[in-house]
């Protein structure tokens, strides 16, 4: 066998190896024997290099990459030559494109692995079709638009055992660690709420859609930007960046932020699916994200740990500007906003509060604990462990510190209430099944209205209220449509693993 043939058939995690293997959780057995830790250990000589292609690299990925450098970057694909110009001059050994789905058809056989980093809305149509295909993927957050495409995502990287990353890095770093483990060995006892908020949207939100239409400048591939979202005309507005403040392409403040400040309450309190959730915000229209959130999401008692209960307990997030109520006993003048935001938790005996990434966990006690360390210490960036995990072989592979197994379930979560927000016409709490990925209790003949134009003017000095609203939409349909899109002609997803 050549040594080509050999490096390929060890980094191809492929679909020959028997399916069913669950993912381990990224913990260290207590008592794990040393010799068994050592045959997890990376079995790829230093100078295996995986074949890597990046979609989306003129932002995010463009950093993303370059924690990549290790490897060979064979193609880059970006809709916007212009904005992704610095990137592609970077690697000129890498094919250039405009189009994933032309450079998949001519580069995924020769690919080991794929970075997307593109608009929110076109990660889970990329993302699926590397994964079928048998490649690694990096994936940014949020890992997805909606629920049906995060739980997709799940199932196809455990069926296919490929090694996979959502790009909140703050969950290889050192906080994350210390405040997960201080909450299992029950440092602040039971919790049953947690309060999260952000300072985003730094981007333009709550605005009507534009009606002007601009003129798609030569270096972008308007149309593929567009990717599975319906079509829409052309304006500056929507990209680069911005795209995050529209529903079509984006996920607003909570789908941008919640993915690096909910972590640490996601997975520290083993939440799963919540059953009931509720949103409000200032003003909502039709298209673009409003400028500020609230969002409540109730989760059922879970199996306790050995060293902490969890009960039923209630999660929070505010945005734009409102803020969670100060913890008693907090100093004044200490600042919340923790690189962004952070997430409050209400425990029996302590209050812990961990900023955005994890960073800088406190205890409201003061008290700096001294816990024994069950979670695996990253020493390298976030993306070069997930590199270091697609090299292992699947068997045996710890899984990156986001593995889809956790990041599908979790970006679950913050996709529901997103897309709470928008069904907050209906004034109620909504109840969720997780398992069938409906809500239970929208009624049948419930409709919702949407405002399309705020027609707030002052006419003859008197203040006239001519707002323009949608027709009234079926709200189960609507709801259906907000947890499994409709793609557009050109985009299909895989079939949904069993
Ligand atoms: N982990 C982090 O800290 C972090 C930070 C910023 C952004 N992000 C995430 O990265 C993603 C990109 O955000 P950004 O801020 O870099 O946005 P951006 O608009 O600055 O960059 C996105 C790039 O992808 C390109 N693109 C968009 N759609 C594409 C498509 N279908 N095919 C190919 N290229 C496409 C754009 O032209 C642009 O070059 C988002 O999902 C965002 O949430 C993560």
């Amino acid at each position: 066998m050549s040594k080509e043939m050999s490096r390929r058939s060890f980094l191809k995690t492929g679909t020959a190896v028997a399916a069913g293997l669950a993912v381990a959780p990224n913990i260290i057995i207590a008592g794990e024997p040393s010799s068994r830790k050592k045959d997890k250990k990376k079995k790829v000589a230093a100078n295996d290099k995986l074949n890597i292609l990046g979609v989306g690299i003129g932002g995010r990925g463009a950093a993303d990459l370059k924690e990549m450098e290790t490897e060979n970057i064979i193609g880059l694909c970006d809709v916007d030559w212009k904005y992704a110009a610095h990137v592609f001059d970077r690697y000129p050994q890498a094919k250039r494109y405009n189009d994933y789905r032309v450079m998949f058809d001519e580069m995924l056989d020769k690919a080991d692995a794929v970075m997307i980093a593109t608009a929110d809305h076109t990660h889970a149509v990329i993302a699926a079709q590397a994964i079928a295909a048998g490649k690694h993927v990096y994936c940014e957050k949020p890992l997805t638009l909606t629920v049906y495409e995060a739980r997709l995502l799940t199932k196809l990287a455990a069926k296919h055992k490929v090694a996979t990353q959502m790009g909140n890095q703050g969950a290889s770093s050192e906080g994350t660690r210390k405040a997960l483990e201080w909450l299992w060995n029950g440092e602040i006892g039971e919790v049953r709420r947690v309060d999260c908020f952000t300072d985003r949207p730094i981007w333009p939100q709550g605005l009507e859609r534009p009606t002007v239409e601009e003129k798609i400048p030569s270096t972008l591939n308007w149309d593929a930007f567009i990717g599975p979202a319906p079509m829409r005309p052309y304006n500056s507005i929507y990209t680069p960046w911005n795209f995050r403040g529209w529903w079509d392409f984006g996920t607003g403040a909570m789908g941008d932020m919640a993915c690096h400040i909910m972590h640490v309450p996601f997975k520290g309190l083993k939440l799963g699916y919540p059953t009931r959730v509720e949103a409000s915000s200032t003003k909502l229209l039709t298209d673009c994200c409003p400028s500020a959130e609230m969002i409540h999401l109730w989760f059922p008692a879970r199996d306790n740990m050995p060293k902490l209960a969890l009960p039923e307990v209630e999660v929070r997030w505010y945005d734009g500007g409102f803020m969670p109520e100060r913890p008693e006993g907090l100093p004044d003048g200490f600042n919340l906003n923790i690189s962004g935001g952070c997430s409050i938790f209400y425990g029996t005996k302590d209050i812990m509060i961990a900023g955005t990434y994890g960073r800088d966990p406190i205890l409201l006690s003061g008290r700096k604990p001294e816990v024994p360390h069950v979670l695996r210490e990253i020493t390298v960036s976030h993306q070069q462990d997930w590199i270091r995990a697609c090299k292992e072989d699947p068997e045996t592979r710890i899984p990156s510190a986001s593995d889809f197994c956790e990041a599908g379930p979790f970006v679950e979560m913050v996709d529901l209430g997103v897309a709470a927000v928008r069904l907050q016409g209906l004034n109620q709490i909504l109840e969720w099944d997780g398992n069938k990925m409906e809500f239970t209790n929208i009624p049948e003949a419930a409709t919702i209205k949407i405002m399309e134009k705020d027609g707030f003017k002052i006419t003859d000095g008197h203040p006239t209220f001519n707002n323009t609203y949608t027709d009234p939409i079926n709200a189960r349909q609507f709801a259906a449509n907000l947890i499994k899109r409709q793609y557009r002609e050109g985009y299909v997803l895989p079939e949904m693993p069993e």
